[in-house]
């Protein structure tokens, strides 16, 4: 199938998608788009700055702790009650304790808040260990709990993002009966388990048969580097959207390239002056929300963001920008790598530690098509090695077969007939 008859099939599934499943948050014949909250990263400055470039339909906060008494965190709170981006923001919360949980929830909802999201994917070791986010996976009768007891206090949107299980794909087959018998408004699929952390390929698979059988909107995340993977990944999950993370720290105009894309238009082609402004507006813009502003601190705050951003420009860039202190050798860095009109390269370096494994998205194969190429190199490769044990341990007995049958074989295996090795 051509790519462009592929997405038209995806497009029409989606029309047919949001015509029953509508939801006021969700754009019309279109994937839903949005940012994935990143601790530290996603605050007030950062969707500012994201939504003056296309921006996603809606955001979600980074998560608020909930413990027994704890008040959300005001500065993330600004992010809600400050926000002018003219999207809704979804307030994210993380913890263990139900009764505790509802109580926040409660709480966000006085805000101008679109909906509260449910951390069940946070792989940290301290917030594992504690039961919350990734962790509380292990334990499907206290997921059960906690989504039963929030859907009730919930008046509004109650949406969760999860991954596919703590250690095991296989757990997902569990967890899907609870989203179902919660009637939640939306799920988003991080399609990995918590022990594969960030740096494994994602699973399709498992979000689609989510997509297949929830009632809900499902949404995929997890690797989206650049236009195309977005548009691979919801072509083989069927997914209602996208949520992307360190793609759009990396690209802020991602989510625009994807709906350019969607529209047949070519998505717009960046060059690295523009990664430039966006760095010098995020400076500004994170300079302009912090109280007691300093200099060093500052500096400190943009380089978490920047290591994702420098991805792919070059190592010495990375080193430079890694060891930086003060403002003025931060835009010199920025501004000899980056001033200059230089086309932006579309995908991270696939060996980065914070990108990778996103080499499957970037074709557009579906999975079932990769899984069938993959057994069949398998059985080439250990057809081959049995050939070659048979010629170099018994040669009588590869004598008496080198006449023409494993040429056939391995001429089924290969797709192409193979000429005769050697006399
Ligand atoms: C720096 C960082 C902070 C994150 N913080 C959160 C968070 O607060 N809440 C959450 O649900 N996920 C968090 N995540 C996970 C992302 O939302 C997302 O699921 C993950 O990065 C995979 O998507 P991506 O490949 O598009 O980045 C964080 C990820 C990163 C890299």
């Amino acid at each position: 199938m051509s790519k462009k008859t592929e997405q038209a099939l995806v497009q029409s599934v989606w029309g047919w998608h949001f015509n029953l499943l509508v939801r006021d948050f969700l754009p019309k014949n279109l994937p839903a788009l949005v940012l994935a909250p990143m601790q530290h990263v996603t605050d007030l400055p950062f969707m500012r700055v994201i939504a003056r470039r296309g921006g996603p339909d809606w955001f979600v906060t980074e998560f608020i702790r909930v413990h027994a008494n704890s008040r959300a965190d005001r500065y993330i709170l600004r992010s809600i009650t400050e926000n002018q981006t003219g999207r809704p923001v979804f307030a994210q919360i993380i913890g263990s304790d139900a009764a505790e949980m509802c109580r926040m929830a409660r709480e966000l909802q006085r805000y101008d808040v679109a909906g509260i999201d449910l951390n069940l994917g946070c792989p940290s070791p301290t917030v594992c260990g504690k039961s919350a986010g990734g962790g509380l996976l292990r334990n499907p009768p206290a997921v059960d709990e906690m989504v039963g007891a929030l859907r009730d206090a919930i008046a509004g949107k109650f949406t969760v993002k999860t991954r596919l299980g703590f250690a095991d794909e296989a757990e997902f087959d569990s967890l899907l009966p609870i989203f179902q018998k919660h009637a939640i408004d939306g799920l988003t699929i991080h399609a990995r388990t918590v022990v594969d952390r960030y740096q494994t390929p994602v699973r399709p698979v498992a979000v689609r048969r989510a997509a297949e059988v929830l009632h809900c909107p499902v949404v995929a995340n997890g690797n989206v580097v650049n236009a195309q993977a977005g548009w691979n990944l919801l072509a083989k999950t069927q997914a209602a959207g996208l949520m992307i993370g360190r793609g759009a720290i990396r690209n802020p105009w991602i989510f625009e390239q994807i709906r350019h894309v969607g529209q047949g238009l070519a998505p717009k082609a960046l060059t690295r002056r523009d990664l430039l402004s966006y760095i010098s507006e995020l400076y500004e813009e994170i300079a302009k929300e912090t109280r007691d502003f300093d200099e060093k601190l500052h500096v400190q705050r943009m380089k978490k963001t920047m290591l994702y951003i420098v991805q792919g420009l070059g190592e010495e860039t990375e080193q430079a920008m890694r060891r930086v202190a003060t403002e003025v050798d931060f835009f010199a860095i920025c501004e000899s790598a980056l001033d200059n009109s230089c086309p932006l390269t579309d995908v991270p370096p696939e060996q980065s530690k914070l990108f990778c494994g996103f080499r499957d998205l970037l074709n557009p194969r579906s999975e079932v098509e990769r899984q069938i190429v993959a057994a069949k190199l398998w059985c080439a490769r250990r057809f081959m090695a049995a050939v070659g044990c048979i010629q170099w341990c018994c040669p009588k007995v590869w004598n008496a077969l080198r006449g023409k049958w494993w040429r056939r074989m391995a001429a089924l295996y290969f797709g192409f007939r193979v000429k005769r090795w050697k006399k």
